[in-house]
């Protein structure tokens, strides 16, 4: 475990993302005075720097236990920081698979003794992610990772009287069930998007229909036990049409879009190169267009990475065999001013709501995604909004190195990260 000791840190003119030129001094954990001229600590020149609060992921893969080769939690938590993250969610696909509170005890303990951000589990819905029996959601909940977001993410809780009893369950301890949208009889073999690309290709096709064929009935089911669902990586036009049907009509639905479905379409499965393979699948331009659109008008509440290392033998062979996912928490920030504040659909103050503070609400994490106020946790990240760098899959933190994004520019650069007034990266560098 870090000392959590601190010393303690002047943020000398940074800018907050209202707009605001200010100080801060974080000491004792919190920001404990903001105004100019401040003193009492070692000093950061943050001048033209925004200072935000720590960015909030609720779904990453962090592969520990079991897949310790591809990434584990410190390493994860490493890529995590670097990437200007303060919390991250840890999905339950491990080996053994998170559904017992044993288990997502020793992934919480994981994340403390690593000590670089909160790692917060999510539990299994259903026994090993069979999809067959519930799991034990409630010692989940009363364990001491205290779970609250329960998913069998990477497969879909596809029979519908399980899904309901699922969100009736959760419904005790204002837990919410976060959806992996796939009707499994309609993407048997499936590769990548259906569409003109993948008959091109010859490739088996992912139809927009098995997603929101999927999120149209849990909605509906959620509507009738009044619980919450979030739904995981939402990735076509018609998706977004139906939650904001759906929240139209009160039901209590959120949702997320990974970076990559922002930014990266199917035609760049025409390389065959399997870093561009993922689940659900890249879509088409369009889909990309009303993603950015619906994450700006709110119907999406929230971008979420879906960070999913894979080993190069998983992911360096034939497409066909090549597991689906892809790196995202040191590229989430970056991609996100790219597609969304370059082409005037956010401002600052809009991504930290997508990245921060809607993920800090859905997963009930206190301490994240608030204002940097005074007596606030002093989570926070210190970007660069002027600062493109190239990424480079080697220079990455991550065990793994299946970005999609290598060689590309990114306009936005994390330049430092404090989890409760301690830095973990400072002027760019990791600090341990
Ligand atoms: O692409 C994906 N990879 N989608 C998922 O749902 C699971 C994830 C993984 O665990 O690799
Ligand atoms: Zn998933």
């Amino acid at each position: 475990m870090r000392a959590d000791t601190a010393a303690a840190y002047v943020i000398r003119g940074a800018r907050l993302a209202g707009g605001e030129v200010t100080d801060l001094l974080l000491r004792d954990g919190i920001v404990a005075e903001r105004g100019t001229g401040l003193s009492g600590g070692e000093v950061v020149d943050a001048a033209g720097l925004l200072a935000l609060p720590g960015l909030v992921d609720l779904h990453t893969h962090l592969r520990q236990p079991g897949r310790e080769d591809a990434e584990t939690v410190e390493s994860g938590s490493r890529a995590a920081a670097l990437g200007g993250y303060t919390a991250v969610c840890a999905m339950a696909n491990t080996d053994p698979v998170a559904d017992t509170a044993g288990v997502v005890e020793q992934v919480y303990r994981l994340g403390r003794e690593a000590g670089l951000v909160d790692v917060q589990p999510i539990g299994a819905v259903t026994v090993g992610l069979a999809g067959e029996r519930l799991a034990e959601l409630g010692a989940m909940a009363d364990s001491a990772a205290r779970v609250r977001i329960f998913s069998d993410d990477g497969h879909c809780v596809s029979d519908p009287a399980l899904m309901r009893r699922a969100l009736e369950y959760v419904k005790a301890f204002d837990g919410v069930v976060a959806q992996h949208a796939e009707e499994p009889r309609l993407t048997a073999g499936a590769q990548m998007n259906e569409g003109e690309v993948s008959a091109r290709l010859g490739l088996a096709g992912w139809p927009a229909a098995a997603e929101e064929a999927v999120i149209a009935r849990d909605a509906l089911l959620a509507g009738h036990v009044g619980s919450r669902l979030h739904v995981c990586h939402v990735s076509t036009a018609g998706s977004v049409e139906i939650l904001r049907w759906a929240k139209g009509k009160g039901i209590r639905v959120t949702a997320e879009v990974t970076p990559h479905h922002l930014l990266l379409t199917d035609e760049l499965a025409s390389s065959y190169d399997p870093v561009f393979k993922v689940n659900p699948p890249l879509r088409t331009a369009e889909d990309v267009q009303a993603l950015r659109e619906g994450l700006a008008d709110g119907t999406i509440d929230c971008v979420a990475t879906d960070h999913a290392p894979h080993t190069a033998e998983d992911k360096e062979c034939e497409w066909a065999y090549a597991r689906p996912g892809m790196l995202g928490l040191e590229t989430a920030l970056g991609v996100v001013a790219k597609a969304m504040v370059e082409t005037g659909l956010l401002d600052w103050a809009g991504v930290v709501d997508r990245m921060s503070t809607a993920p800090a609400r859905i997963a009930g994490l206190d301490g994240h995604g608030g204002d940097l106020r005074v007596g606030a946790p002093a989570n926070l990240v210190l970007v660069d909004p002027r600062s493109p760098w190239t990424v480079e899959p080697h220079g990455l933190a991550s065990l793994s190195v299946n970005t999609p994004y290598t060689g590309l520019e990114l306009p936005a650069r994390v330049v430092a990260t404090f989890l409760r007034g301690t830095p973990t990266v400072l002027e760019g560098k990791a600090q341990w």
